[in-house]
This record gives C-alpha cells, sequence and structure tokens, in this order.
C-alpha cells in the first residue's frame, strides 16, 4: 500500500501531499482537446479522508490536462451534471447544485455560494497514464 511520505509543502496559502509511491491511473480513452473525464480513484491519503474519491480531468486546449477532485467545496456534493459534464457555457467549472463556478485552469472560485478554490490533483501523464504525484489545496 502506498504510504504518505512526509513530503509537504505546506505554506500560509497551500496545503500540498506528495505520495511516497505515485498511484497510476488508466484511461480507458485518451482525453482530446475540450475533453473530460469523472473517475472513482483509490488514493492514499485524499484530501478528505476517504480512500475512494471521486476526481474529474479535462484536457484543455492547449494540450495540458488538468486534474481535480469532484466535490464542490459548498457542500461536498459531486459538481457534474452528467457522467463527464462539468463545464458552464462560458467554460467555467459549474457546480450542479447551486451553481458555483470555478476557473478550469486553477480550480479557483469565483462565484459563490462555494468560497474555497477546488483541491487540485497533482499528476504527470505519462502514455495515457496519469501517474498521480499527491493532491494541493489552494487557499
Ligand atoms: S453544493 Fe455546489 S454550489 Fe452548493
Amino acid at each position: 500500500m502506498p504510504v504518505i511520505s512526509n513530503h509537504q509543502a505546506n505554506t500560509p496559502s497551500s496545503t500540498r501531499f506528495l505520495y511516497e509511491t505515485p498511484v497510476d491511473i488508466c484511461l480507458e480513452e485518451p482525453l482530446k482537446a475540450g475533453d473530460s473525464k469523472a473517475l472513482v480513484v483509490e488514493l492514499p491519503e485524499p484530501p478528505n479522508g476517504d480512500r475512494t474519491d471521486r476526481a474529474f480531468f479535462y484536457r484543455l486546449s492547449s494540450g495540458e490536462v488538468v486534474g481535480y477532485f469532484n466535490r464542490c467545496t459548498h457542500v461536498s456534493v459531486p459538481l457534474n451534471f452528467d457522467d463527464d459534464r462539468f463545464l458552464d457555457a462560458a467554460g467555467f467549472v459549474m457546480c450542479r447544485l447551486h451553481g458555483a463556478r470555478y476557473e478550469l485552469e486553477t480550480g479557483r472560485v469565483c462565484l459563490g455560494p462555494a468560497m474555497g478554490n477546488l483541491t487540485r490533483v497533482l499528476f504527470e501523464e505519462r502514455s495515457g497514464v496519469l501517474r498521480v504525484l499527491g493532491w494541493e489545496r489552494v487557499r
């Protein structure tokens, strides 16, 4: 079982955990630009304390993939309407329950009622595999 390292970089503005052993997530199909994918992930120490959690990943038009835990920071519910639909018409991550909005590229909250930012999944992408290294919560 992967073990949390004590490699934490906590600053006044963020909390970061890096796993001693990364966790690989294989996508069934590669993400194309504009695609998002919601997944149930098993991680050794997710930020909410449950080993099984939800996350989603999105490929930006630049080719970069961003990933966040799929929990609204207002009430801890999954954000998406349908399986893999997270964005509103303007390209913000939108919570299905009360309509909070988050910047897709950063996870920063930009419209309430949520007050906190999304928790970012830290990972590397290698040949269709997302290697999860840890997570980061920015205040
Ligand atoms: S639960 Fe997401 S805005 Fe209320």
